[in-house]
């Protein structure tokens, strides 16, 4: 039964008015600014800890990613955030302050971020929003402002801040705070929410930081059967559908690490993870000890041409075009009118994938130059739709130009 209204009928006059409150609201809320401070303008891109370390990290370490960052090539295919995870806190003094574990880090983080400072990149911690961090250290709850202003005084340019231990606080009143926080230390720190899309944060995030982890943990693996730990690359991906709209430059999903230069996956399933988070508009944020990294794996982290569609001044996050089970197709409009397209297999068989133009959002009539970008070599000229076979668990990345 329809709900009996409380005033009796409208008025026309008053409907007129409702439709328009509606269409001003759908004006507004979509386009709510982002953080209008000129930071992470394309997804950040650097190393987390987490990825390959877990809880066993220290100064040493973290001083030998940064120097290898520096001359591996990494820093100038556009890695630039290092960042310490969790694990680098042990406890408070009696002034409340933030104390790093001495043992683990016996040069302070002042000092730390020095070194990475020095190596011409930036220095990023953890944290989180309860009392407790999600290894069971100092979470900042209670002394947010305080902790602000020391990540600021040791020279922070980058906060990932966690949810566990959350004690029923409203995520988004919560993540504010600490936005207000670094905001109050007048240093500009980009702000990486890691609430893990409990709260849906692609609608909120974008006046709250910069990034918003949009999914649980990625582990390194193709897909987990039960995901108390994390999730598998495809399981995270399939997570991602529909929430393009969010990302723009200054506000970015966040799918979670790169899990290349880890042992589990092979080369193929890297590359597949590594083109579908450029399609995603995704941080690139490498997960694996980049000091002992093989060639293989650092020319996929350093494809330039991959990154270039990650990092695309448009801004504008792909999305899935097609699915047809195993076979899926990914397509992100670029700067200029091309499309960037990851033709992608699931299975454990070769299959053919194709597509058409207009499945991309092109003119079906006008032929299109492909290049594969993993090969880094110009297919040729193509009419209205293109075909290749894609190996197992793997994917084709591709640009389509029209000129
Ligand atoms: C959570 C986060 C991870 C990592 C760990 C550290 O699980 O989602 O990315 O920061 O905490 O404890």
């Amino acid at each position: 039964m329809a709900k009996p209204m409380a005033n009796g009928p409208k008025s026309a006059t008053s409907i007129a008015f409702d439709v328009l409150a509606a269409a001003a609201l759908f004006l507004i809320v979509p386009h709510a600014r982002a953080l209008d401070d000129g930071l992470a303008r394309t997804p950040p891109m650097g190393w987390n800890s987490w990825g390959h370390f877990r809880c066993d990290i220290n100064e040493q370490i973290v001083r030998e990613t940064a120097d290898a960052m520096a001359t591996n090539g990494m820093r100038e295919a556009g890695y630039e955030f290092v960042i310490v995870d969790d694990c680098w806190q042990i406890a408070r003094d009696a002034d409340g302050n933030i104390l790093p574990d001495p043992e683990k880090f016996p040069s302070g983080m002042s000092a730390l971020a020095d070194h990475v400072h020095a190596r011409g990149l930036k220095f990023g911690l953890y944290s989180c929003a309860g009392y407790t961090t999600c290894q069971g250290r100092p979470g900042s709850r209670g002394h947010q402002f305080q902790d602000a202003r020391q990540y600021a005084r040791w020279g922070v340019d980058y906060l990932k801040y966690d949810w566990c231990d959350d004690g029923g606080q409203n995520p988004r009143a919560a993540y504010t705070t600490m936005r207000d926080a670094l905001r109050a230390t007048g240093r500009p720190v980009l702000f990486h929410i890691c609430e893990w899309g409990k709260s849906e944060p692609w609608r909120w995030g974008r006046v709250v930081g910069h990034l918003w982890r949009t999914a649980p943990d990625v582990l390194d693996a193709w897909e987990v059967p039960s995901p108390e730990q994390g999730l598998g690359i495809v399981q995270i991906l399939d997570r991602q559908v529909g929430l393009e709209k969010a990302a723009g430059p200054g506000q970015w999903n966040d799918p979670d690490m790169l899990m290349a230069g880890n042992a589990a996956l092979t080369i193929g399933q890297y590359r597949a993870q590594f083109s579908l988070w450029c399609i995603l508009a995704a941080p690139l944020i490498a997960g694996c000890d980049v000091r002992r990294i093989d060639a293989d794996t650092l020319a996929l982290l350093t494809n330039r041409e991959a990154i270039a569609v990650d990092q695309d001044p448009l801004g504008k996050q792909g999305r899935k075009v097609r699915d047809d089970g195993d076979s899926e197709i990914w397509a992100r409009e670029l700067h200029g009118g091309a499309r960037a397209v990851a033709l992608f297999n699931r299975g454990a068989s070769d299959a053919p994938i194709a597509f058409r133009w207009e499945e991309i959002g092109l003119p079906a009539g006008v032929p299109a130059k492909i290049r594969d970008l993993w090969r880094h070599e110009d297919l040729g000229d193509f009419t209205g739709k293109f075909e290749a076979s894609v190996p197992p668990r793997a994917a084709l990345m591709l640009r389509v130009a029209q000129d």
